[in-house]
C-alpha cells in the first residue's frame, strides 16, 4: 500500500469521464484510515438524514440516532418545535434516553438532573451549595436540525450552508409528490457486514437489477436527471406504482392526486449525498439510510411513507401488506449481495474494476466522496 493513501495521484483512473474510469480501490472500502477521514470531513460537515417529523407527533416524542459513533436525541418540545440534542447528561455525561418514546420530562438515570423537552435543565438536587453553578449554562447541547417537506435532516457543522442549499434544486423537483403530506407508516433496521459507499451504490444502479432481483421485482431501466444540489437522481418510466410486486398490482392504492409531469409517469430514485436514498413513485415512496458504524458495518433503515389520505382508508391496513411483502422481498435481496461484494472486495487480490453504461451514478458517488476526502494537490492546504 502507498505511503498516503488520500494522495490524489492514485485514483486519477476514477476520476476519468464513467466509460473511461475505473471503480475506486478496495480499500476505500475495507480500510479503518479512510473510513475515519470519510467521518472527519464527510459525515460531520454535511446534512444527514434523520427520519420525519410525523414520527416524532406529540411533544415528549423522541428517537434517539447513531450517527458514527454519537447519540443523538430528536425531541419535539412542549411548543411542537423539533430539535437535535446531544444524548448526554451535562453533569456527569451519562447517556439519557434509549430507543423511542415519550418524554416531557427527562431524568437522569445517574444523579436525576432533569430536562424539560426543549432541552433546558429544569431539576438539580443537591446542587445549592456549588460555588457559581447556574442551571441555565447546563442545557442539554444542540445540534442543528432542520426540515424538508417533514423530512429532518442533522448537521455537526456549525458552520455549513443551510439544509436549503444543500438541496439545491430538489425540493422543487419533487414539489408535485406534496411530500409535506406524508406519514412514516413503518421503519425496519438491518445491520449489515458492508461499507456504506457498497450499499448506496447499489441502490442507485440498475445494472444488478434483472440479475439480483430477477425473482420479485425484475430488471429496471432508468435515465439519468441533473439538478443543482447534493444529489443525484435516475428516472424510471412506468405507468403504475413499482412498491408492490408484479403479480399484486391489481391492489395498488390511488395515486397521489398532485402528481403532474414526469412523476405521474414513473419512478425516481435519488441519492441525497452521502448516504440517504429516496425512491417516489406514483402512490408512496420509501427512504433507505445507510449509517456507517465501521469499515465494514453498516445499520440500513428503511422507512415507508404514504399519503395522510391513503392512511386514512379503511382498507390501509390490508393493502399495504402487498407493500411490506415487496419491500421484506428485494430489499434482502440487495442485502445479500452487498455482503457478498464486501467479502470478495476484502481479498487482498482485489484490483479496480471498469463501469458499464448502467452504472453512471456509482461513479458520481466515488467522485463526490473523492471530492471531499483526499489531500489537495502539494502547495495547497485543505480548508
Ligand atoms: S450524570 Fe446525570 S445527573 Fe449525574
Ligand atoms: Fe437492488
Amino acid at each position: 500500500m502507498h505511503a498516503n493513501m488520500f494522495d490524489p495521484a492514485l485514483y486519477a483512473k476514477v476520476r476519468q469521464p464513467v466509460l473511461a474510469a475505473e471503480t475506486l480501490p478496495a480499500w476505500c472500502y475495507t480500510s479503518r484510515e479512510f473510513y475515519e477521514r470519510e467521518v472527519e470531513r464527510v459525515f460531520r460537515r454535511v446534512w444527514n438524514f434523520v427520519g420525519r417529523a410525523d414520527e416524532i407527533p406529540q411533544p415528549g416524542d423522541f428517537m434517539t440516532i447513531d450517527l458514527f459513533g454519537e447519540s443523538l436525541l430528536i425531541q419535539r418540545d412542549d411548543d411542537g418545535v423539533v430539535h437535535a440534542f446531544v444524548n448526554i447528561c451535562r453533569h456527569r455525561g451519562t447517556r439519557l434516553l434509549d430507543g423511542c418514546g415519550n418524554s416531557r420530562l427527562t431524568r437522569c438515570p445517574y444523579h436525576g438532573w432533569t430536562y424539560a423537552a426543549d432541552g433546558s435543565l429544569i431539576g438539580t438536587p443537591g446542587m445549592e451549595q456549588t460555588v457559581g453553578f447556574n442551571r441555565k449554562d447546563y442545557n442539554l447541547l444542540s445540534v442543528r436540525l432542520e426540515t424538508w417537506a417533514g423530512y429532518m435532516f442533522v448537521n455537526f457543522d456549525t458552520n455549513a450552508g443551510s439544509l436549503a442549499t444543500y438541496l439545491g434544486e430538489l425540493p422543487d423537483k419533487l414539489a408535485s409528490y406534496n411530500l409535506d403530506d406524508m406519514v412514516c407508516v413503518r421503519r425496519k433496521e438491518y445491520d449489515l457486514s458492508c461499507n456504506w459507499k457498497i450499499y448506496i451504490e447499489n441502490a442507485m444502479e440498475e445494472y444488478h437489477t434483472p440479475v439480483v432481483h430477477k425473482k420479485s421485482i425484475g430488471k429496471q431501466t432508468t435515465v439519468r436527471e441533473v439538478g443543482r444540489g447534493e444529489w443525484a437522481a435516475l428516472f424510471m418510466k412506468a405507468e403504475r406504482t413499482i412498491a408492490v410486486l408484479p403479480e399484486d398490482i391489481g391492489d395498488a392504492f390511488p395515486q397521489i392526486p398532485t402528481l403532474a409531469g414526469n412523476p405521474a409517469h414513473g419512478t425516481h430514485f435519488i441519492v441525497i449525498y452521502p448516504g440517504t436514498f429516496f425512491a417516489l413513485t406514483q402512490d408512496c415512496m420509501w427512504w433507505l439510510e445507510q449509517r456507517p458504524t465501521a469499515p465494514d458495518r453498516t445499520k440500513i433503515v428503511i422507512g415507508s411513507c404514504f399519503p395522510r389520505s391513503t392512511v386514512a382508508r379503511p382498507d390501509f391496513e390490508q393493502k399495504v401488506m402487498k407493500y411490506y411483502r415487496r419491500w421484506d422481498k428485494a430489499l434482502p435481496e440487495d442485502n445479500y449481495i452487498s455482503e457478498r461484494q464486501q467479502l470478495g472486495i476484502s481479498s487482498s487480490f482485489s484490483r479496480p474494476g471498469r463501469f458499464s453504461f448502467q452504472e453512471p451514478a456509482v461513479h458520481d458517488i466515488a467522485n463526490w466522496v473523492l471530492d471531499r476526502v483526499l489531500d489537495l494537490p502539494t502547495g495547497r492546504s485543505a480548508t
